[in-house]
């Protein structure tokens, strides 16, 4: 029996001509592994195409539930933006893949795994040093990165070794997709200055033919959670898909942004990301509601820097892990009620309630029932301006007075 090496297999060209070519150029029996991330239409169907086009053995798995405990909402909590725009959602599906990879590894006994990642972008970084991290033993294949191949040679090689090539005509653009989110590049993307064509879209309506009616959403937080919407609890899985679909309707969730990737290049991605969208828009909002100025200030750069971990590939590092202790220490008071309104490609908060809510409306108001002492007012000005007006005097120079 040869060795076995387990492949991350999408059911598309690329994956299936590398079920023939790892075993032709390095002897490996190939057993296939496809994840549901939120994402795969038909899981029968991929494993039987696997089958057909010479795996060994072929895995499929439900991960969404994994994905969201164990990805999304740790970094929802984390409040994670890469650059302030790309909600992660390819970036943090990939350390759940390399995890499961490296588990199917285990289970069908293989020496290798393999994926289909070109050797140009983040999602190599993540895959290889996950598996790294988890698997060192394990040798990593890449054939896209590896064999050279134009497009037109892999037609060929599929077609020489019956490898049947999608009937439908290839998009022309690269796509990946999970229940986070959809990141769609190249393409006429690659032109900055062009807009998006009509069909880069596939979650959301254009915001000229939303609904002209806005709709209201609350969306309910349990420690940094969410666990209901409109008052009804439901999955985790359950409440994303529900969101995916009322702001997508409303057009909310489109990014475009010019980003830097790891690797050293800015390239052009668009995003379509209405659940996640709306949820770190919500979770923000609570948390400001709930944690002190200085709190915020702190989770803000702690923020940047987790996204940064994702994107990077970094998510099984020890860093990745202290942080998330922080973050999760800070959901404590996390609890409460955002009210979001959906319309023509904007999600915009307009109400929030929470019952460990810093707002104090008799500090706030200025109406009746003001507890706000005004003539404390004064001397916390002295102290506070004591060190600009002792320096004004003393060093005139540092000053912009004209
Ligand atoms: N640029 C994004 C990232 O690095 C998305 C990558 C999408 N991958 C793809 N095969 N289309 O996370």
């Amino acid at each position: 029996m040869s060795e076995r090496a387990v492949l991350a297999y999408s059911g598309g060209l690329d994956t299936s001509v590398a079920v023939k070519w790892i075993k032709e150029k390095y002897g490996y029996d190939v057993v296939t592994f496809t994840v549901d991330i939120g994402n795969v239409a038909n899981l029968d169907a991929i494993r039987q195409k696997a089958l057909d086009v010479g795996a060994v053995d072929a895995v499929v798995t439900d991960a969404k539930q994994q994905f969201v405990r164990d990805f999304v909402f740790p970094s929802l909590k984390a409040d994670a933006l890469y650059e302030g725009e790309y909600p992660l959602a390819t970036a943090i599906g990939r350390p759940l893949i390399a995890q499961l990879l490296v588990k199917v590894a285990r289970e069908k006994g293989a020496v290798a795994v393999a994926h289909g990642c070109t050797g140009k972008g983040n999602d190599q970084v993540r895959l290889d040093v996950g598996i790294g991290t988890l698997g060192p033993d394990l040798k990593i294949i890449a054939p896209a990165r590896e064999w050279g191949m134009t497009r037109e040679e892999l037609i060929r090689y599929a077609e020489e070794n019956s490898i049947p090539i999608p009937v439908t005509k290839k998009s022309p653009y690269s796509i990946d997709e999970n229940l986070w989110g959809r990141s769609i590049e190249t393409g006429i993307l690659e032109d900055p200055w062009v807009e998006p064509p009509a069909d880069v879209y596939a979650w959301t309506n254009d915001p000229a033919s939303a609904p002209d009616t806005p709709q209201y959403i609350e969306v309910e937080f349990e420690k940094g959670t969410p666990v209901a919407l409109d008052g009804v609890r439901m999955s985790a899985v359950q409440l994303i898909e529900v969101l995916h679909a009322a702001a997508g309707r409303h057009a909310v969730g489109r990014v475009d942004h010019i980003e830097n990737r790891l690797v050293g290049i800015k390239s052009r991605e668009i995003y379509e990301a209405p659940a996640a969208t709306v949820l770190l828009k919500a979770h923000t909002a609570l948390q400001n509601f709930v944690l002190t100025k200085d709190q915020l200030r702190f989770k803000a750069l702690v923020a940047t820097h987790y996204a940064d971990l994702i994107y990077n590939g970094l998510w099984f590092s020890a860093l990745r892990r202290n942080l998330a202790a922080y973050v999760n220490d800070t959901q404590e008071y996390v609890t409460g009620v955002i009210r979001l309104k959906l319309h023509k490609g904007t999600c915009t908060v307009v109400g929030r309630k929470s019952p460990f809510s810093l707002y104090d409306l008799s500090l706030a108001t200025y109406d009746k029932g003001d507890a706000f002492n005004q003539a404390d007012s004064p001397g916390f000005i002295r102290l506070w301006g004591l060190p600009t007006r002792l320096q004004a005097r003393q060093q005139r120079g540092t000053i912009d007075s004209e």
